[in-house]
C-alpha cells in the first residue's frame, strides 16, 4: 500500500505534517514521520493517519512518498542508511536550501522523480509561498502530490531548477526582510511618541493589511498606492522620502544579494 514518509520535524516538516494532518488536506495517504529527536516524533503521531518511525532503516523502500526536511548539513545522515535503496515506484521531494534535484538524485543513489521545493517560515502558520520544479522523471500524479503537500501550508507555484535560488532570495528569506520592514514601522511610531506595544500592533497589522488587500483584490500594488495618496497629503510626503532614499532599489538590490549568495552555496551540490 502507498505511504508517505516525513523525515525531519523541525519547523518545516513539523508544518508540513500538520498541514497534512488537517481533516481538508486532500492527500490521504499514511503518514510515516521520523526525526533523531523522538521528542518531535511523539508529539505528531496520531496512530490514526501519522506513524512514528522508530529509525531510518524502518522507512517503506518503495511504493513511497518521501519528504526530506532535515537541514542540507544533515543529508549523508539520510544517505547512509537510504542510499541506493529506494525502489522505482518512489518519489522523493526535498526542500533542502541549495540541493539540486541531480545532486538529491546522486547522493541518494536514486534514478526516479525527484520534486525540490522552496518554501518559506510562513508554513507554520498555515502561509508559506511555496515554488517547486521536477525533475524529467516526474509525471502529472507526482507534481499533483506535492501541490497537494505544499498547499496544505500555504501556495505554491511551479517554476524551472534554475530559477530555484532567486525563489529563495525573495521568499525564502523574504520575511526577514518583512520582519525588518515591521520592526522599522514600530520605531517610527515610538519617535513619534508612541508607546512601542501600541506602534508594533499597528505596523503588523499594517502590513497583513496590506498584502490581503493586494491578494483580494487582485489589484496592482501601484493602484491600491495611488488610491490612499491624497494630493499634498501625508502619505505622498512619505512616499517621496522613500522614493528618494531608494527604497525600491534596495529590495530588488536584497533579492539579488540573497540570489547570488544563494548560488554561491549552492555550487557543487
Ligand atoms: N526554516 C525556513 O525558513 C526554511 C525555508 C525553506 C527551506 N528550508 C529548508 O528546510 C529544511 C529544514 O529546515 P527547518 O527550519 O525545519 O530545520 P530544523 O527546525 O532544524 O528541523 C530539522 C529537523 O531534522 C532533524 N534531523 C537532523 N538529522 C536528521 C536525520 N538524519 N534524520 C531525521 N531527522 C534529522 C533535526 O534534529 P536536530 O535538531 O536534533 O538536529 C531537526 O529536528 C532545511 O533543509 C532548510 O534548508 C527552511
Amino acid at each position: 500500500m502507498e505511504r508517505m514518509t516525513i523525515i525531519g520535524l523541525g519547523n518545516m516538516g513539523g508544518a508540513l505534517v500538520r498541514g497534512l494532518k488537517n481533516p481538508k488536506s486532500k492527500l490521504q495517504l499514511p503518514l510515516d514521520v521520523f526525526d533523531v529527536d523522538a521528542a518531535r516524533v511523539d508529539s505528531l503521531v496520531d496512530g490514526q493517519k501519522v506513524f512514528g518511525l522508530k529509525s531510518l532503516s524502518e522507512v517503506k523502500l518503495d511504493h513511497n512518498t518521501l519528504v526530506l526536511c532535515v537541514k542540507p548539513q544533515d543529508l549523508s545522515g539520510i544517505v547512509q542508511t537510504l542510499a541506493g535503496k529506494l525502489g522505482p515506484e518512489c518519489l522523493v521531494i526535498s526542500i533542502l536550501a541549495g540541493k539540486k534535484t541531480g545532486t538529491i538524485g546522486r547522493e541518494l543513489q536514486f534514478q526516479g522523480p525527484i520534486i525540490r521545493a522552496m518554501p518559506n517560515i510562513a508554513a507554520v502558520i498555515g502561509e508559506a509561498a511555496t515554488a517547486m520544479c521536477a525533475n524529467e522523471h516526474c509525471e502529472g500524479a507526482h507534481k499533483h502530490k506535492a501541490e497537494e503537500i505544499f498547499r496544505g501550508v500555504g501556495e505554491a507555484f511551479w517554476t524551472k531548477e534554475s530559477l530555484m535560488d532567486a525563489v529563495t532570495g525573495l521568499s525564502g528569506s523574504g520575511p526577514a526582510y518583512i520582519y525588518m520592514v515591521i520592526e522599522a514601522l514600530t520605531d517610527g511610531g515610538v519617535k513619534m511618541g508612541m508607546p512601542r506595544d501600541l506602534a508594533f500592533k499597528l505596523s503588523t497589522q499594517t502590513v497583513l493589511g496590506a498584502a490581503g488587500l493586494v491578494k483580494h483584490t487582485g489589484l496592482h500594488p501601484a493602484i491600491l498606492k495611488d488610491q490612499v495618496t491624497t494630493p499634498a497629503g501625508t502619505t505622498i510626503s512619505a512616499l517621496h522620502e522613500l522614493e528618494e532614499r531608494g527604497l525600491r532599489s534596495m529590495f530588488v538590490n536584497a533579492v539579488e544579494k540573497a540570489t547570488l549568495r544563494s548560488m554561491e552555496l549552492g555550487k557543487d551540490s
